[in-house]
């Protein structure tokens, strides 16, 4: 991967490898984009205080995250069907992350489960959580997420409905895929990625099956995705899972102050600044823009994560700056993942750390705690 500078090279290698149906499954996001594009856009304005003859020769990404010890202020946001775009794309992604020290978030819409990932890995990672409609599967799934020992329950506030992501109906995405033959020959094109899958644990929802009728069949994703998520959802559902979850909670998917001063209201230990990477509220204000009023607001009462847009360690620099104490990646890994597997991962965190770091230096900082919008020009 000698010749992988940036994330971009990963979603070119990604795209190549995987087939079009999963890379645009995470490529893409809901109606016209909008709120995607300017995920990435706004970041790309905020710029930097270039700052010289300082002595940077210590710095130095260490931090913590929800009190732990992390190498870096990154978490591998939770994605679905990550075995969907490698074989057991969930355990190597647990694994790289697990490997470079930082947080590993299973997304309920996983192929390989709970317990398989668990088998497969030293240390504890984190489990989100979509609230469907049969609470009872959803105690399940709670309990199930505590015996596997996972450290912190990631609850998804932000997809009560489903955005609709064109490409996804127009690509006939469903898992296990449809048969149509454009995608026969756009499988038979891509050999590793299908040896890859035939390898790996599963090829349907490994949360899921076996609990609820259908997903093991051909069944389209968004129907069945629309119909299991509850739109009744309310705060007081949020007392019921703290009431189930033990240990620390994660709101992720909040972009409103109002909002985030009831989440912080609820006992949880942080929320995510998210607009679910453009993917749900075409529209809705970037994540970055969102993010300074949410710091002022609540950051004193619970620890604040940043989640949409992050593309590279400058970017990781300007959430910093503004008041995230960690972010999450998306697809950033994901593009890793799809173009190389478990060491695809691996160089996802390479590049961002490195780039975090020579950031860092330009702008005259040592360590995570130093950074603040001292680094950015007004
Ligand atoms: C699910 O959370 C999705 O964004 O596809």
């Amino acid at each position: 991967m000698k010749h992988i500078t940036c994330i971009e090279d990963l979603r070119q290698l990604h795209k190549r490898r995987v087939p079009k149906a999963f890379f645009d499954y995470a490529d893409r996001g809901s109606y016209s984009e909008d709120t995607l594009r300017a995920n990435c856009d706004d970041l790309a304005q905020i710029k930097f205080r270039q700052r010289i003859l300082v002595d940077v020769s210590k710095r130095d990404l260490a931090t913590t995250i929800l009190g732990e010890p992390a190498s870096m202020p990154l978490v591998l946001a939770p994605v679905g069907l990550l075995g969907m775009q490698h074989g057991d794309g969930e355990i190597l992604a647990c694994r790289a992350a697990q490997a470079a020290g930082v947080p590993f978030t299973l997304s309920t819409m996983s192929i390989c489960s709970i317990e398989d990932v668990a088998a497969s890995v030293d240390k504890p990672f984190w489990f989100q959580l979509y609230v469907m409609k049969d609470r009872g599967f959803i105690k399940a799934l709670i309990e199930r997420a505590i015996a596997a020992k996972c450290s912190a329950l990631v609850l998804t506030v932000d997809l009560q409905v489903l955005g609709q992501r064109h490409q996804d109906i127009k690509n006939g995405m469903t898992v296990p895929p449809e048969w149509t033959l454009s995608k026969i020959v756009d499988f038979a094109s891509k050999p590793a990625w299908v040896a890859g899958v035939l390898r790996g644990k599963r090829r349907t929802f490994g949360n899921i099956v076996g609990h609820i009728k259908g997903t093991d069949d051909i069944t389209e994703l968004s129907q069945w995705t629309a119909s299991q998520f509850d739109t009744t959802l309310t705060w007081k559902d949020v007392e019921w899972i703290r009431s189930i979850w033990p240990g620390k909670l994660v709101l992720k998917g909040i972009l409103d102050v109002e909002d985030a001063e009831q989440a912080a209201k609820t006992g949880a230990h942080a929320l995510v600044v998210s607009n679910h990477g453009g993917r749900q509220l075409d529209g809705a204000p970037s994540s970055i823009e969102a993010l300074p009023e949410i710091v002022d607001a609540v950051g004193a009462q619970m620890e604040i994560m940043f989640d949409g847009g992050i593309r590279s360690g400058q970017d990781v620099m300007r959430a910093l700056a503004l008041g995230a104490k960690s972010c999450m990646i998306g697809r950033a890994y994901v593009y890793g993942l799809g173009a190389g597997g478990e060491a695809g991962v691996a160089k996802t965190f390479d590049i961002i750390r490195n780039e975090l770091l020579i950031t860092m230096g330009l702008c005259g900082v040592n360590t995570i705690a130093e950074i603040d919008d001292h680094v950015l020009a007004v």
